[in-house]
């Protein structure tokens, strides 16, 4: 069943004498959704002929083995899209891409930048996250920033993966913001209560509950959800637990708290096992949860969090410090040559590819035009031109700065 309107099966039905009853565009929060319809929903099976791009259907997830496929073939990289966007939508929610990052040695080299960054931050005393206390995990929010500024070469290999900008733009099209951040749980690390994310996920009952019928769809579109393991996962070490379908459940953003529907994650979640470079890609209201680790190994993830253009990212990410500290790597990578796939996906990782919010009076569209010129633009032009880092950064200064109000 795809997220649709909630307004159909809410068609207008109750009288009272000739006044008609317009339906309420709230759920309400003293009423429970219908555990029945829930049940209904997360006991499909999915249908292996469904995806026939798909290696194997495992406890209902989709795995795809990108090593099968030539990326530079257009249609079919698009034919594994529609694939990827179904499953989001109105499939089981949750795909897991095999070897989406191939090289380990860029990985490990990863690792240790992060371990720096970890390094440098420890003894901040207010760091935890949302599910673990401080010192039970290793966490670096905004690690997306902190990596470019920290080793800009490693970065920029990193996020010029194609397949990441393959899938996101499967489900948000081609203008987002990745934002990421690390997760490392150590041996004995608990699980996590099971969830829904960001936006609505991220909200009080209360809160979620002021935001109508139509909002509660919106939420999940606007995000794709993703963890890029950078240790082995095995299933021991507790990968993320996924509730197949669940993201179809339209109140479910009302649910997810409710003990009845927490006991049914409990008894009902599947996981698979990963390893160093596959990557997972999930709807955000789709239900899961951190595992618990009862391996001897750190289980260690880059959470990845990207943000439509049409919403608002859940940090604050600097593009103008990216791109400054990036802009030497991203050249050298334009000029290789043949590359052009890895530059337009690390493009699009780092400089905005939506000119709103600006500023039309000082930004007004180009003649003929509907919109005035993005980072992204920018950025694309001043590589085809070879600008100097202090150009480049000079003309996405005043991009921002006349974007504002
Ligand atoms: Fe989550």
């Amino acid at each position: 069943m795809a997220p649709s309107l909630p307004q159909d099966e809410e068609a207008p039905s109750t009288r009272n004498g000739s006044k008609r009853i317009v339906p309420s565009r709230l759920y309400e929060i003293d009423k429970a959704p219908s555990f029945t319809q829930f049940t209904k929903l997360c006991t499909q099976t999915q249908n292996p002929d469904d995806y026939p791009l798909s290696d194997s259907i495992v406890t209902n997830i989709p795995v795809y083995d990108l090593s099968k496929y030539n990326i530079s073939e257009t249609s079919i990289a698009s034919s594994l899209q529609d694939e990827w966007f179904e499953i989001l939508r109105s499939g089981p929610g949750v795909l897991v891409l095999k070897n989406f990052e191939t090289d380990s040695s860029l990985l490990h080299r990863i690792n240790e930048v992060f371990d720096e960054i970890i390094s440098k931050e420890e003894g901040a005393s207010s760091k935890g996250d949302h599910f673990a206390a401080a010192g039970k995990n290793s966490r670096i929010w905004n690690s997306f920033q902190k990596h470019a500024l920290q080793d800009p070469d490693s970065f920029v290999e990193y996020y010029s993966n194609p397949w990441l900008a393959i899938a996101c733009e499967a489900w948000l099209g081609p203008a987002y913001q990745v934002t990421a951040q690390v997760n490392i749980v150590k041996p004995g690390g608990a699980p996590q209560n099971p969830h829904r994310d960001y936006h609505l996920g991220f909200q009080t009952a209360e809160s979620c509950a002021a935001f109508p019928k139509s909002m509660q769809i919106a939420s999940q579109l606007l995000t794709l959800q993703g963890a890029v393991a950078h240790s082995e996962m095995p299933l021991d070490s507790g990968p993320t637990r996924f509730l197949p379908f669940s993201q179809q459940f339209e109140e479910g953003y009302m649910a997810w708290r409710l003990s009845e529907f927490k006991q049914y994650f409990e008894d009902h979640w599947v996981s698979l096992p990963l390893n160093l470079g596959d990557a997972v890609f999930f709807n955000p209201a789709l239900f899961h949860a951190a595992g618990e680790n009862h391996s001897q190994l750190d289980r260690s993830a880059n959470l990845l969090q990207i943000s439509s253009a049409f919403g608002k990212p859940m940090e604050t990410i600097d593009n103008l410090a990216i791109i400054k500290n990036c802009w030497g790597a991203l050249k050298r990578l334009n000029s290789e040559g043949g590359r052009d796939r890895e530059v337009d996906a690390c493009v699009r990782a780092i400089a905005s590819g939506y000119p709103f919010p600006t500023n039309l009076d000082r930004r007004p569209p180009a003649p003929g035009g509907m919109a005035p010129c993005s980072e992204a633009d920018v950025v694309f032009g001043a590589l085809q031109e070879d600008w100097t880092t202090d150009r480049v950064v000079e003309a996405i200064q005043k991009v921002q700065t006349d974007s504002l109000a």
